[in-house]
């Protein structure tokens, strides 16, 4: 297919050099229709815009870490005063410990704190402090779950022929064989199923770990809650993975605002306001197992990074949390989201089609099937050949999302609103006419 009409030499040429140099021509994560493939010039607010001068909308957020919008004054004034004092450290800094104390303060069950660069980092150490508090191996994920990139994470994140429970299956070539001994896996939203699992394999489990609210699906009452329980029942960790949650469904994450307060969690994305930074926080008595005190014991659990706290990265982070305190902050954040995620709803069935917008408001999507989403198994009944038809034709209307997920954030205006609504109509068009022309 032929490349974007409007699209520059020099644009031609970085992609080009992308496709050279870059496996795919790609990052990892993030891709659009070779077609329609762009490289970000800038962005400010809610709207990005590529070397060749196309402007989007943008719901893509970075992955989400932009729920300010991108270039926030508050962000690049704090980021620019901490550059010019120096950019790591590799040492106690006072932005990383003035962050702790904020993260500590704001999630119910962070009473200490870990820095990592990433979210895959902040899960998989979250996992081996686990372990070495629980002195046992294996731990428990969900189907459709996804906690990073990491050996243990890849594990029936997307099966496309999904395994009896509680059996595995890799996501990615490399894993090694062994580490499929070590994973569990069980349904989400299906405690009796879960609390089965859990009972059965309690001996051997060294963590729970589970995304409260799993990619796009809603815990159903009561979930979370069974989990707290069985979990606390056996003595075995629980793990929430907030690197999406924190600090977007509410300022104390989705512990809050499900109410179950987990023994650690990960978060990442917002906390570094736009730069590499996560965490693992937790009660005192697992966290303590990294300190350098427990050196000379068995149970030491080594963990070092080069950038831990990186005080650009905490200071970007304290000025997006100092924001998100404001008054009024998460309600404008809701009320914007669920404009959105209803307008959605109402394009697609004014075209006709079958869908379920499933989420929360400041992070959702529409699958097309007649199925409700409450798990990993009714997200494979959705077409996902009209779904990805529908995310290209919002991309040629300048409607910029992930390939599974719509990002909202405070900047987005009553102008992108407005706009965005009708892409969804337009898009429904063209993608429903498409199909009546398909052969
Ligand atoms: C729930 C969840 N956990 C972990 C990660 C991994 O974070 P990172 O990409 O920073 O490694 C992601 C990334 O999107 C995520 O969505």
């Amino acid at each position: 297919m032929d490349a974007r009409p409007d699209r520059t030499p020099a644009e031609d040429a970085l992609l080009k050099t992308a496709l050279k140099r870059l496996p795919g021509g790609v990052l990892g994560g993030y891709y659009a229709p070779a077609d329609l493939q762009f490289v970000v010039k800038e962005a400010r607010g809610a709207r990005l815009r590529d070397v060749s001068g196309r402007e989007y909308v943008d719901y893509l957020l970075g992955s989400g870490p932009m729920v300010l919008g991108h270039a926030h004054p508050a962000v690049v004034a704090a980021v620019e005063r901490q550059i010019g004092r120096g950019t790591t450290f590799f040492q106690l800094n006072e932005p990383a410990i003035e962050l702790a104390e904020e993260i500590c303060r704001a999630m119910p069950c962070a009473e200490q704190l870990r820095y990592t660069s990433t979210g895959s980092e902040a899960t998989f150490f979250a996992l081996r402090v686990a372990r070495a508090f629980r002195k046992r191996d294996k731990i428990l994920k969900f189907e459709g779950g996804f906690h990073g990139t990491h050996d243990y994470s890849l594990m029936s994140f997307a099966p496309k022929a999904p395994k009896a429970f509680p059996a595995p299956t890799p996501d990615s070539a490399g894993i090694p064989h062994a580490i499929q001994e070590h994973v569990l896996v069980a349904p989400f939203n299906d405690l009796a199923e879960a609390e089965a699992i859990i009972a059965a394999h309690h001996d051997s489990l060294a963590a729970v770990i589970v995304e409260p609210f799993q990619r796009l699906i809603v815990p159903a009452r009561g979930f979370l809650k069974g989990l707290r329980e069985v979990t606390a029942r056996y003595g075995i960790p629980l793990v929430f993975d907030e690197v999406v949650t924190g600090f977007r469904f509410a300022y104390g994450g989705a512990q809050e605002y499900y109410g179950v307060v987990p023994d650690l969690a990960a978060v990442g994305k917002i906390i570094g306001g736009g730069f590499p930074l996560a965490a693992v926080v937790g009660r005192e008595e697992i966290m303590r197992l990294l300190s350098p005190a427990q050196e000379k014991t068995g149970a030491y659990v080594h963990q070092a990074g080069t950038l831990n706290g990186n005080p650009v990265a905490c200071a970007a982070g304290l000025a997006t949390l100092g924001e998100l305190r404001k008054p009024g902050t998460y309600e404008r954040l809701f009320q914007a989201g669920n404009r959105i995620k209803t307008a959605l709803q109402e394009a697609a069935r004014a075209a006709g089609l079958e869908a379920q917008v499933a989420g929360e408001a400041p992070v959702f999507e529409i699958y097309f099937t007649d199925r409700p989403i409450t798990d990993y198994r009714a997200t494979l009944t959705a077409d996902m050949a009209l779904h990805a038809a529908f995310t290209r034709a919002l991309l040629e209307r300048g409607i910029l999302k992930a390939i599974q997920k719509f990002y909202v954030s405070l900047a987005h205006t009553e102008e992108d609103i407005r706009q965005t609504v009708q892409a969804f109509t337009a898009a429904f068009h063209a993608v429903t006419e498409q199909r009546r022309h398909r052969p």
